[in-house]
């Protein structure tokens, strides 16, 4: 059944486990989130981006996970609209059947420019009154998301930053944390702890410089009672960065968010983590090795269904650590 994101997250708060919140493109990603939540008896969130809706279109993005919802009754599915940049972009959503939006005002219209305070304080406080009288839940954003070794965004094509953030921006501060919630009243809050999106995180395995998991304490000391979110939550599985690589890619030598690091984040307060990086790469590496050792092969359904296996293994490991497994 379609849940809000309220209602599963409050579960979640109550029996301390957290939900990957994976983005969804096409039908092989849908099939895999889907089948590894039906195995391990995992409630969903899956959640379409702006590129997402580009690629695949809002009404098929929409209906995969109606289909979803029609042939696994009995898992709950919040189907989430992943970083909105306006309250009319979040309307759209709302209007279209979305269960739960993101309205990301840490960054301007164009997806690119840090805003200030107030401005976010104001699209996301407006957001929250339409959703609410639509019975519609509501996340939103405080702090940019980048890396603070290097002061990057992280990919330019997705949502991210233009130019350099400071070290401020990229850490949420806990006081103004607790003002923004009091004065937008969101079901969930996105912080910055130093994650970026994409598979280009850090250029070495994560230290407490760099993966600010005490920053999250820090947070949720101060609102106990705040679901958090941990955006840019892919861990970069070395296996598959190995196995891309080992087919015909070259991808340069990066790390993501340790999964132990996740799991202590969920220990304090994270509720909602969001994945897409990792079965993207999974995906990747599955077909590269499946064409690469059969030459012949041409029909995508058998190259597609590596791609959903792999995709399904990582879903599997995450539902599994997050304790989110035996859920549903
Ligand atoms: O928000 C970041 C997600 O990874 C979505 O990326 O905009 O390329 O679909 P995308
Ligand atoms: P990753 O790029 O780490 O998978 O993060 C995805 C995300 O935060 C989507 O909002
Ligand atoms: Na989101
Ligand atoms: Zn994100």
């Amino acid at each position: 059944a379609l849940v809000s994101m309220r209602q599963l997250l409050d579960h979640a708060a109550e029996f301390g486990y957290g939900v990957p919140a994976f983005n969804v493109n096409n039908l092989e990603q849908m099939r895999a989130i889907m089948e590894a939540a039906d195995k391990t008896d995992s409630p969903v969130i899956v959640q379409a981006s702006a590129g997402a809706r580009k690629y695949a279109g809002a009404p098929f993005l929409r209906h995969l996970i109606l289909a979803a919802v029609e042939e696994f009754p009995h898992i709950p599915v919040v189907m989430h609209q992943d970083h909105g940049t306006s309250p009319a972009v979040c309307q759209r959503s709302i209007q279209l059947g979305f269960s739960s939006v993101m309205m990301d005002g840490s960054l301007g219209e164009d997806g690119k420019t840090p805003t200030d305070y107030e401005y976010n304080v104001d699209v996301t406080r407006r957001t929250v009154e339409m959703a609410h009288a639509c019975g519609v839940s509501v996340e939103g954003e405080l702090g940019c998301l980048g890396s603070l070794e290097t002061g990057e965004a992280g990919e330019e094509d997705g949502i991210g930053a233009a130019g350099k953030l400071t070290h401020d921006q990229m850490l949420t501060d806990p006081e103004e944390a607790a003002d923004f919630v009091k004065k937008t009243k969101v079901d969930a809050l996105a912080i910055a702890i130093g994650t970026s999106h994409g598979a280009y995180k850090f250029t070495r395995p994560p230290t407490g410089d760099i993966l600010a998991i005490d920053q999250i304490k820090a947070i949720h000391q101060r609102i106990p009672d705040t679901h958090l979110v941990m955006h840019g939550s892919s861990s970069v599985p070395q296996e598959w960065l190995a196995i891309i690589n080992e087919f015909g890619g070259e991808i340069p030598e990066t790390y993501g968010v340790p999964v132990e690091e996740i799991v202590e984040g969920i220990k304090h307060g994270v509720r909602k983590v969001n994945i897409d990086t990792d079965l993207r790469l999974a995906s990747t590496g599955a077909i590269r090795r499946f064409l690469a050792g059969n030459t012949a092969e041409f029909d995508p359904r058998k190259y597609l269904a590596e791609s959903v296996t792999a995709m399904r293994d990582i879903c599997i490991a995450r539902y599994e650590a997050f304790g989110t497994a035996g859920n549903a």
